[in-house]
Formats: C-alpha cells, sequence, structure tokens
C-alpha cells in the first residue's frame, strides 16, 4: 500500500530528460511501446505546457506523469511507474494528485491515449473514472509491426 508519508512529486521540465528517459526505459521494456530517449524527452519540453511530475519515494524516483497543458485542456502524454513498484496504488494516488492539481488550476478537461491491449493502464484509468470516447485505429504498432487501436480516454474536470 502507498505510504504517503514518504512520498513526494517534484515538478520537471527539461533538466529532467536523462531521468525521464531512464525510468520509462525500465517501465517499457516489457511493452510493446519503444521507450522515449533523452532527446525525445527534451524536443517534448520545446512544447509551452509540458510538465513533467516525478514521484519518489524517500527521495528515490518511481514513476512520473508527463502532461501537456493547452489553454483549459491537458494531455497525459506518458505515465508510468517502475516494475518493482507496481500494483502498490503508487499509480492511482499520482493520477488522484494531477487531477486534483488540475482542477485547482480551472483545467476543464483532461484527455489520454492508450493502447487498446494495455489491460493494465485501462482498468487504472477507467478506476479513476475516465471514459473511452473514441478509437484510432491503428494508431500503434505492436512488436511484428501488427496495428494497434488507441482509446482516446477523457476525464470531466470541470464541476
Ligand atoms: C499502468 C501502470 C502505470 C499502473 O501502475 P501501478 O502503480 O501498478 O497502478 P496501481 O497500483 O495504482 O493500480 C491501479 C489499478 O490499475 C489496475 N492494474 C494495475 N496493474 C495491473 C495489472 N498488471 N493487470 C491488471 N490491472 C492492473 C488495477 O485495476 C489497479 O487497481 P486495483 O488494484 O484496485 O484493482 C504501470 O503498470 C506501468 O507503468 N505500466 C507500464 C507503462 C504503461 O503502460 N503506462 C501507461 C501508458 S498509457
Amino acid at each position: 500500500m502507498t505510504d504517503a508519508a514518504n512520498i513526494t512529486i517534484d515538478e520537471m521540465t527539461v533538466e529532467g530528460a536523462e531521468l525521464l528517459a531512464s525510468v520509462h526505459e525500465i517501465c517499457f521494456e516489457n511493452s510493446p511501446e519503444q521507450a522515449w530517449q533523452k532527446h525525445e524527452f527534451q524536443s517534448l519540453f520545446n512544447v509551452t505546457g509540458t510538465i513533467s511530475y516525478v514521484m519518489s519515494i524517500n527521495g528515490q524516483p518511481i514513476g512520473f506523469i508527463l502532461v501537456r497543458e493547452i489553454l483549459d485542456e491537458a494531455e497525459i502524454l506518458t505515465f508510468c511507474i517502475l516494475p518493482k513498484w507496481c500494483n502498490n496504488g503508487y499509480a492511482t494516488y499520482l493520477l488522484e494528485w494531477i487531477i486534483k492539481k488540475l482542477q485547482l488550476q480551472s483545467f476543464k478537461r483532461l484527455f489520454l491515449e492508450v493502447r487498446e491491449n494495455n489491460d493494465a493502464a485501462i482498468k487504472l484509468y477507467k478506476k479513476c473514472t475516465f471514459k473511452v470516447i473514441g478509437r484510432r485505429k491503428g494508431y500503434y504498432r505492436g512488436h511484428q509491426g501488427d496495428k494497434i487501436d488507441a482509446l482516446v480516454m477523457h476525464y470531466e474536470l470541470g464541476v
């Protein structure tokens, strides 16, 4: 179970690119999705409104969420927790934390895209009451080059 007393969440932009790439690589090593390289994170941070929130336990990074804010909407670009820390509620904690933060900043809508076969992530998002609002046919590629649909999910932040 999560122990909130030991959790810290730090905002990072381009200075965190190397850390994010190293965590992303481990989190996505068993995923059909390619891990993103340091230079890819650097490019993402060139776009205004791109921010990451790194979650640490006793000062050790265990995962992060990368969001892009545009006007009154936000999008989750990627989100991961290191495998050894999974299934302890940390992703739920970080997702609920970012939702509250965006609500306090008066954002209205939160979106994300997820591979239709990423059961763990889809369960997490549904548990946090995200709704599927669309499907992008063949948006992702699998290991064999096969096409995998993206589900577009939405969380209504405004009350
Ligand atoms: C998806 C991910 C972020 C979940 O992190 P986590 O810290 O394990 O998630 P939590 O412990 O908060 O679990 C939240 C819910 O997710 C679901 N879940 C998590 N891991 C699961 C798994 N392996 N299989 C099925 N459901 C799973 C469960 O519904 C769980 O809620 P419950 O325990 O009350 O049933 C993590 O597995 C991960 O980083 N995966 C690789 C990267 C990735 O796919 N990111 C998402 C890209 S959109």
